[in-house]
């Protein structure tokens, strides 16, 4: 009998073809929109492996409802949501696509930073409604980059990616904040590993690449942000829910700090009447940090990948819980 592998959404088709030339039976789910809990877990029920994303809530009911469920193979490098414990405690591999994206989600977190900067998507929004106006010597001043402070909370393979970018672009002096050290990132790019304050007080711009984890959940909040400098710009191009939105805006209301580029929002999607959409140094994206024809591409290999592997060789070459493996 084949494996039965259940694909959620529509994903670069790399990824189901490579399944079906591997001899894997495959269900596509054919919506441009992300399966309801109940459509998810009825179509899992008669699935060996699981091709899902960060819009499907694989957790413990999931999990409970579907036996037949051998793979967890996700197309994201967080995996937030998983249940990555009861997966282990299931003897359940979760496979994932780390640094496929890094690039790409890096171009982004460097180009929100200087989006806000220079109020750039604020301004095309003010063409639009007919006010250039004339020329102002003193109207729409930004921020310049050179040589200021850039601090990343949870420096691995993106935010090395930004690193490197606002290193060789502004001569940016990076500054750190990690579990563990990045002797590369040291070396390197002569980053140095702060603890979380001064990472704060010290920073001009904050770009955050941390996974969301309970310890990362609305760390940046109202306390964080009046650390933070009133010239500082918050970057986050890793998870919405690493701040707390609404003392984000006051943040910026009161300005306690100068602006925010956002990738991702705390709840996505973003309302179009949120106040941080209409900030002039506030740049916000609807989560498309690694949308590149490359990046995806490379995603759905990776995700399809690790189910062909698992299922031929009891290998996953991209995995979150090795130890269901190695014990
Ligand atoms: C991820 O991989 O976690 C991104 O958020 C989506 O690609």
């Amino acid at each position: 009998m084949s494996t039965k592998v259940l694909i959620s959404r529509i994903f670069p088709e790399i990824g189901e073809r490579l399944l079906k030339e591997a001899g894997f039976e495959v269900t596509a789910w054919d919506k441009d929109r992300p399966m309801t809990q109940s459509e998810l877990v009825e179509s899992a029920q008669k699935h060996d492996a699981i091709f899902c994303t960060l819009t499907d809530k694989i957790d413990k009911d999931f999990f409970n409802a579907c036996p037949s469920i051998k793979l967890v193979s996700q197309f994201a490098v967080g995996f937030d949501n998983i249940d990555v414990m009861k997966a282990t405690e299931m003897k359940i591999p979760v496979g994932y696509t780390p640094d496929a994206l890094s690039e790409a989600t890096a171009d982004v977190a460097f180009g929100l930073m200087i989006t806000a900067a220079r109020k750039m998507f604020f301004l095309h929004k003010d063409i639009l409604k007919g006010n250039w106006g004339y020329f102002r010597p003193n109207a729409h001043l930004g921020l310049e980059l050179k040589n200021k402070t850039l601090g990343i909370v949870g420096l691995g393979r993106i935010g090395y990616k930004m690193a490197e970018r606002c290193k060789g672009a502004y001569k940016m002096q990076i500054l750190y904040h990690n579990r563990s050290r990045n002797e590369q990132a040291e070396t390197e790019l002569g980053a140095e590993l702060v603890d979380f304050d001064r990472l704060l007080a010290e920073s001009d711009v904050v770009s955050v690449h941390c996974a969301l984890t309970t310890e990362t959940k609305e760390l940046f909040n109202r306390e964080v942000f009046k650390k933070m400098k009133p010239t500082s710009i918050f970057v986050n191009t890793a998870r919405g829910l690493v701040h707390n939105e609404k003392d984000l805006i006051e943040a910026l209301e009161n300005k306690t700090i100068w602006g925010a580029g956002l990738d991702v929002t705390n709840p996505e999607p973003m309302k179009p009447d949120n106040p941080l959409l209409q900030m002039d140094s506030v740049a916000v994206l609807p989560h498309i940090g690694s949308s590149t024809i490359e990046a995806r591409s490379e995603m759905a290999r990776m995700a399809a990948t690790n189910i062909i592997e698992y299922f031929k060789n009891g290998k996953v070459p991209f995995i979150v819980n090795p130890e269901v493996l190695n014990g």
